[in-house]
Formats: structure tokens, sequence, C-alpha cells
């Protein structure tokens, strides 16, 4: 089934517009100029492959036809919802949404590795990247962009920065692309009027990637901090115990989470 019969079924859910292609460059590129052109609360940009698809840290990312998810959802926070200091959980937001959609049409175990990759079996199915517009200190606008390996062919064949897989490479059952993203654009929506509360933690938590192993939080070549991988703190932020028994906590930005082979 092509995307653009996607459109009947994806209607049913409560989003705004919505933008299908078969190809364009990078669909969070695309939904930072429909903002620009006023494109409605929760319009979702979908796209069948992305030829300048954009991962963290200036990354690329790779989008093959058919053989994958790349969608961008704009938000319009409610300033009283999404404070400065809420926005450590809008990576947390995609990728909550994502492993439960997986672990509820697939019964796998996926896990998240902080703050925005959700991996199954160690390897990297789906990254999330978050777009956000400031007007005078309050966020005026939040692009979701998530990419998801879902069949076989789709991962790349060059280095990547973490081990990439496709979600059918775990599951025995087709894996159907669009009742996929119905299953995670239901869990999104649900889960983002939540983003301030206890249950969004924890239900974040769950999901937690290397809890209670050794890690190491590197930039670029460097190692910044190494030490035991406790949890998230009440905004979104890594705690790690580290090897001098300190409580230490890390925000986002370019930091990357590795785990550490001690054997
Ligand atoms: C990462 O792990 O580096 C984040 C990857 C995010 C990729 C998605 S695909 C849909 C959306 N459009 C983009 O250009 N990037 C995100």
């Amino acid at each position: 089934m092509g995307i653009n019969s996607w459109k009947e079924h994806l209607e049913k859910l409560p989003l705004g517009e919505l933008y299908i292609y078969k190809e364009l460059g990078s669909t969070n590129q695309v939904a930072e100029d429909l903002i620009i052109q006023g494109a409605p609360n929760f319009s979702l940009i979908l796209a069948d492959s992305q030829t300048a698809g954009k991962g963290r840290a200036g990354r690329s990312w790779i989008t093959v036809p058919g053989k994958a998810l790349a969608f961008s959802l704009i938000l319009y926070p409610d300033p009283a919802l999404i404070k400065a200091e809420q926005i450590e959980k809008l990576s947390g937001l995609g990728s909550l949404a994502v492993a439960e959609a997986i672990k509820k049409n697939y019964g796998l175990d996926p896990e998240i590795k902080w703050p925005n990759d959700v991996l199954l079996s160690g390897k990297k199915v789906c990254g999330v990247l978050v777009d956000l517009n400031w007007t005078a200190g309050d966020v005026k606008s939040i692009v979701i962009g998530i990419g998801l390996n879902t069949h076989e062919g789709s991962v790349p064949d060059h280095e990547l920065n973490f081990p990439g897989a496709s979600i059918e490479e775990f599951t025995k059952k087709p894996v159907i692309r669009l009742d996929l993203l119905v299953e995670i654009l239901q869990s999104l929506l649900k889960w983002y009027p939540k983003i301030p509360t206890k249950d969004f933690m924890t239900a974040w938590e769950g999901y937690l990637a290397f809890k209670d192993e050794q890690v190491a939080l590197v930039s670029g070549d460097q190692i910044i901090d190494q030490g035991c991988l406790k949890g998230l703190s009440a905004d979104g932020s890594l705690v790690i115990k580290t090897d001098a028994g300190d409580l230490q906590q890390y925000r986002t930005g370019e930091i990357q989470l590795r785990l550490v082979d001690r054997s």
C-alpha cells in the first residue's frame, strides 16, 4: 500500500493538516517551513524517502523508500504546559511513543538509550530529532521528527554512530508501517499533555537502557564522565553515579551515551 493511501486512515486521528510526500529533503525542515506558513497545531509531515534527512549533532539520516518511517509532528505548546525546564522531555516523548508502540504491536522489549534512541537487543531502530523555536523565553513551536528502520534494507551499510537494525529483524510478524505509525501517533498524543507529570517520567524511565550499568558520556572523541547509570531526574536529565561516588546530572546537548565494557 503506497503512503498516499494512508491519508484516509490518518484522518481518523486528532491531527492538524496532513502533508504526505513520496520524497522530500527532510520532514523536519519542511515542518519548519510550514510553521512559517501557518500550518495548524498537530500537523503531520510524512515522507516515504528523504534526500536530506537530518540526524542529531549535524549527522544525516537515511530513509529508504518502502522500508522505513520518517515523519515530523508540529506542536504549538501551551506555555503553561511546556516550560523551558520541560524541553529535555520532548525527545523522551518521541522515544517513549515509539517504544510503547513497538511493545504493543510486536510484543518486543524496546529500550530507550537516553535521550532519544530506541533500541532492540542493543541495536538502534529509531532516532528522534526535536527542533524548537523560541520567542522571549517561551517555546513557540516544536517539531518532533521520528525516523524508524522498519524493514530489512533500511539500515545504511556504512558506519553509523551506533549499531543499527530494523524492527523486522526481531519480529516474526510482518511490520505494517501504517499500523505502527498510527500506534506511535496515538501514544504521542496521549503522553504529550502528561509531560509535566510523574506518570510520564515513570513511563519513560521504565524503558531506559543500561540502568545500573556502567556507562560513559561522550562528546566527540572525548569522554566527559563515566559511572553507573541510575535513572532520570524530574526534568529528564540523566543521573549517573560516578566512580568517585557523586551523583551527576547531564542534560542532552551533544552528549552521547555509551555502554562501558568492563570485562
Ligand atoms: C538521530 O538519531 O540522529 C535522529 C534521527 C532523526 C531522523 C528523523 S527522520 C524524520 C525527521 N526528519 C529529519 O530530517 N530527521 C527526522
